[in-house]
């Protein structure tokens, strides 16, 4: 979703914050933008702004010669407005009265998240004569902070935050202080990079956008506000109270420059489908045995927290989650309820905030998350909170996000980062720790075996080699997806532990190939989704040779028998056999309890090579973004 670049610095500081925004374009956008403090023949603010690609801004750039030494970039995802330029970032404030459009800009700014009370900030100011050029929330803030400003950008800005409801990450600078940069978070991550030279000072909305920059990193926490000048920073928490180094401190952050090269693949989500095997054995390294330590933090901020203590203690999970996170939670249920035997809810993390529910304080409340900055799931998490239930737990993918700091216990999971908007390896990687909890919460409550401990644990060791031989199946998938190519409609039918599979299935079909795709348990065929099924709606079958396979292939004989077409992917040892109308991918092995995580992975190719086979565009499909940061 939106991203954040700023820098002060005495080089020319456009092509970093070019280069940032490059970095940011995973996270989905669909337009973009520079501006600085040009010291040119005609000083003033400057910028640059775009509905293509970042690299069509970089064109632009180059050819206006835009240069500066403080500057702001931006990448947007269009939430109040549409996508067209005058609406992209940054945005400036241009004074007052008749001829307010024509006046030069004071303030620039740009924003991720929402401002909720825009509308009648926008009313207050346009009745003291403030002209606005976009539709924009963000639009607001900075008129707001061109009303309140009297020579000292720092100080208008606290005042402006005041008067925001809503969530927000900004950087801003005003043309009169050509060395300073303001930034501020409330809802929305924000983080200081330090140049380094230890003079050139950069705010980002995420580590990824200052790779091969600077690896030393300060992460704003909730409410922070700061004051940023050449070689020198002062932090405010959210009471304004001056922060010390050591409550902030710099941190080196691995840079992850070099996980973003594509290297001999077509696509992200292509490389990442391919790097599963890797991810699931750096999620897995070090995993000895079952043991409840594996959940206990190292950055623990909250004193007391022992997963050892919380798993003796809970009753129930709570899982909330939103997207592909949701269905990995979907299917943890699964294996909570079946081999640890503990009664598990799991709840979209965006309904779950805003019901009436009845709270448990004995519950264990896990939130899932690759990006670990989700608006809705860190909502959810809060809520919960709120409701006493304190027991916390999240699987995430970045150690140093949001909702690690805010979980007491946690497992970081190893997938490396994940480029392309479909989530592939993230979810693997996200069901190896739910089952690596499933069994620490069955260990707990005496239900683990230690021979079923031996038994599981060389059942996730073998998963990498497991991974890559489904891997191979590649070129099967892609005679299917030949024949998926011209459909616009698709359904998707698993039972049991493979029934989340199946959804997440339809899910990735639709996301990139934009192919209208459903998934049913199986059970639920005959009433409804028979009435679509016609020759021309593939429906695909996840059919493991487990307990409910005879109950399975009468659904498949249902399908079949009116005239529908069966893609099954079977087990190495189940009896079915390609033909008219049948088509079977067998699988090389049967899995038992990790089943759906080698299942996923001939869907997640196929909903990739039928994307290709309709030229989408995969890695970023239309109006979709890969951290969703507003609600
Ligand atoms: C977006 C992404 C999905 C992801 C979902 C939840 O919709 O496109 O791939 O599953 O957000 O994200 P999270 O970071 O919380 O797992």
């Amino acid at each position: 979703m939106c991203g954040i670049v700023g820098a002060v610095s005495t080089r020319n500081i456009v092509p970093v914050l070019v280069q940032g925004l490059e970095r940011l374009e995973y996270r989905g956008y669909d337009s973009c933008g520079v501006a600085v403090y040009a010291q040119d023949a005609t000083p003033g603010l400057k910028r640059a702004r775009s509905t293509a690609r970042v690299a069509e801004l970089a064109e632009q750039v180059a050819t206006t010669h835009l240069e500066g030494t403080l500057g702001i970039a931006h990448t947007r995802w269009a939430t109040h407005g549409a996508p067209v330029v005058h609406n992209a970032h940054p945005h400036f404030s241009h004074g007052t009265g008749l001829d307010a459009a024509s006046k030069p800009g004071r303030i620039a700014l740009v924003h991720n998240g929402i401002i909720e009370n825009h509308d009648e900030l926008r009313a207050a100011l346009q009745a003291r004569g403030y002209v606005f050029d976009s539709q924009t929330d963000t639009e607001v803030i900075a008129h707001l902070v061109d009303s309140l400003y009297d020579g000292d950008l720092f100080e208008a800005v606290k005042s402006a935050l005041t008067h925001l409801h809503g969530a927000y990450a900004i950087a801003v600078f005003c043309k009169d202080e050509p060395q300073r940069l303001v930034g501020a978070r409330a809802g929305s991550p924000l983080i200081l990079g330090v140049g380094k030279d230890g003079q050139e000072l950069f705010l980002a909305s995420d580590a990824m956008a200052l790779a091969g920059v600077t690896d030393q990193i300060v992460y704003l926490e909730e409410g922070d506000l700061i004051d940023m000048q050449l070689g020198k920073y002062w932090l405010f928490d959210k009471a304004r109270k001056p922060v010390s180094p050591a409550q902030r401190p710099v941190k080196t952050v691995v840079a992850h420059s070099g996980a973003a090269e594509l290297g001999p693949y077509r696509h992200y989500m292509q490389k990442e489908i391919f790097e599963q095997p890797r991810a699931i054995a750096d999620t897995l390294e070090g995993v000895e045995g079952i043991t409840p330590e594996l959940f206990d933090q190292q950055m623990n901020h909250q004193p007391g927290a022992n997963a050892a203590r919380v798993f003796a203690q809970i009753d129930s999970v709570l899982i909330l989650a939103c997207g592909t996170s949701y269905y990995s939670g979907c299917t943890a249920k699964y294996w909570l309820e079946s081999i640890a035997k503990i009664p598990t809810q799991v709840e979209v993390a965006s309904e779950y905030r805003y019901r009436d529910s009845v709270p448990n304080p004995n519950t264990l409340v896990v939130t899932i998350t690759q990006s670990g900055e989700t608006a809705d799931t860190l909502a959810a998490l809060r809520h919960a909170q709120s409701l006493g239930m304190h027991h916390t737990l999240t699987i995430c993918n970045v150690a140093t996000s949001a909702m690690v700091r805010e979980c007491s216990l946690a497992y970081v999971t190893r997938a490396g980062v994940e480029i392309g908007v479909a989530s592939t390896k993230a979810f693997t990687a996200q069901l190896a720790g739910l089952f690596l909890l499933t069994l620490c919460l069955a260990q707990a409550k005496g239900r683990l075996s230690d021979a079923e401990e031996q038994r599981h644990m060389k059942a996730m060791r073998h998963l990498p080699a497991a991974l890559q031989a489904v891997l191979a199946l590649e070129p099967q998938v892609m005679a299917w997806a030949d024949d998926f190519a011209s459909c616009e409609n698709a359904l998707f039918l698993g039972r049991g532990l493979h029934y989340p599979i199946a959804l997440e299935g339809a899910l990735k079909l639709k996301e990139i190939s934009y192919i209208h795709a459903e998934a049913y348990p199986a059970g639920e065929l005959k009433h409804g989704p028979l009435a679509l099924v016609t020759s021309s709606m593939p429906v695909v079958t996840v059919a493991p040779n487990d307990a409910l396979l005879e109950k399975l292939k009468s659904n498949m004989h249902e399908v079949r028998a009116r005239g529908g077409v069966l893609y099954v992917l079977a087990d190495a040892d189940t009896r079915i056999e390609s033909g008219e109308g049948l088509h079977v991918i067998r699988m090389p092995e049967h899995y038992g309890e990790l089943s759906p995580m080698l299942h996923v992975v001939p869907l997640q190719l196929l909903a990739y090579h039928t994307a290709c086979a309709r030229g989408t565009d995969v890695d970023k499909p239309r109006n979709l973004a890969k951290s969703v940061t507003v609600e």
